[in-house]
């Protein structure tokens, strides 16, 4: 039986936008629902306690206001500090950004020397650090938190000599030990790919996790427990929802993610 309920996303701002981007491409027939949670955003140097109830209470809101018949989890700060509590809580299948990425991490690495760039409380957090030893690939792997750049993508500023002078120090561990694939362990920084890309070399090829997580939604709405796909009858719905500046969100979520975002919808947290 076909499910109309929208596939929920949702980041602290405007990163998780660039997985939405990938299931609207993906599956361009469902409904999706995006919370960018914009007035409360960066996570990253935030308390992981603080940002698992951040998490806790959008997933609540994306079930029990916005009817989802499964959440992603688009940001992977929040992963980090709450996925496998939000498995068991949410009453829908919940799906995450790291592990995905992991997975495309180690396949697209050569010479087995990756690298992996989040938040201050992704890294910290070790979880990519256990997610890259669970793949059971034999990599070297250096991390790195990048502090500075979320707040350069929310401000619209993805191409400054600041943000490329800040690439350059963060960066540096990364382009000594020599990795030839760096994961970007943040939905935030394929936004700053160029910045990035011009700092490593063109011949570091830098990973996102945004379509391995598609292709892991539309695994499961194709699997056996997961919910059904949507009817194709109609032309399906994208909503997109900001606990900030929605005028703000309009506009750059709009230049980011494409026409979809066409109106932002105010969402308070009680
Ligand atoms: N986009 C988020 C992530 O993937 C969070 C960025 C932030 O709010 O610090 O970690």
């Amino acid at each position: 039986m076909a499910d109309d309920r929208p596939i929920a996303l949702f980041d602290s701002g405007f990163g998780g936008l660039t997985v939405a981007r990938a299931v609207i491409d993906l599956l361009p027939d469902e409904n999706v629902v995006y919370v960018g949670d914009t007035g409360r955003y960066p996570y990253g140097p935030r308390p992981q306690e603080e940002v698992a109830g951040f998490a806790r209470q959008i997933t609540r809101h994306l079930v029990g206001e916005e009817d989802a018949k499964l959440v992603v989890v688009a940001c992977n700060t929040a992963a980090a500090a709450a996925l496998d509590e939000l498995r068991t809580t949410a009453g829908v299948p919940v799906v995450g950004v790291i592990e995905p990425g992991a997975r495309s991490l180690v396949e697209a690495t050569r010479s087995r020397r990756v690298g992996v760039i989040g938040t201050i409380g992704t890294i910290g957090s070790g979880a990519y650090q256990r997610a890259v030893a669970a793949t059971g690939a034999t990599v070297e792997l250096t991390c790195a938190a990048c502090p500075g750049f979320v707040e350069f993508v929310e401000r619209d500023e993805l191409r400054s000599e600041q943000v490329h002078v800040l690439a350059e120090r963060l960066l540096a561990p990364l382009a000594d030990a020599d990795v030839d694939t760096l994961l970007l362990g943040c939905t935030h920084y394929p936004f700053l790919a160029r910045t990035i890309s011009d700092v490593m070399g063109r011949d570091v090829v830098l990973v996102s996790s945004a379509d391995e997580t598609a292709f892991e939604v539309l695994r499961l709405l194709d699997g056996p427990d997961g919910p059904e796909r949507r009817a194709p009858d109609g032309p399906p719905t994208h909503r997109f929802l900001s606990s900030g500046d929605v005028e703000w969100f309009r506009r750059l979520g709009s230049r980011l993610l494409g026409p979809e975002v066409t109106a932002v919808e105010a969402v308070r947290w009680d």
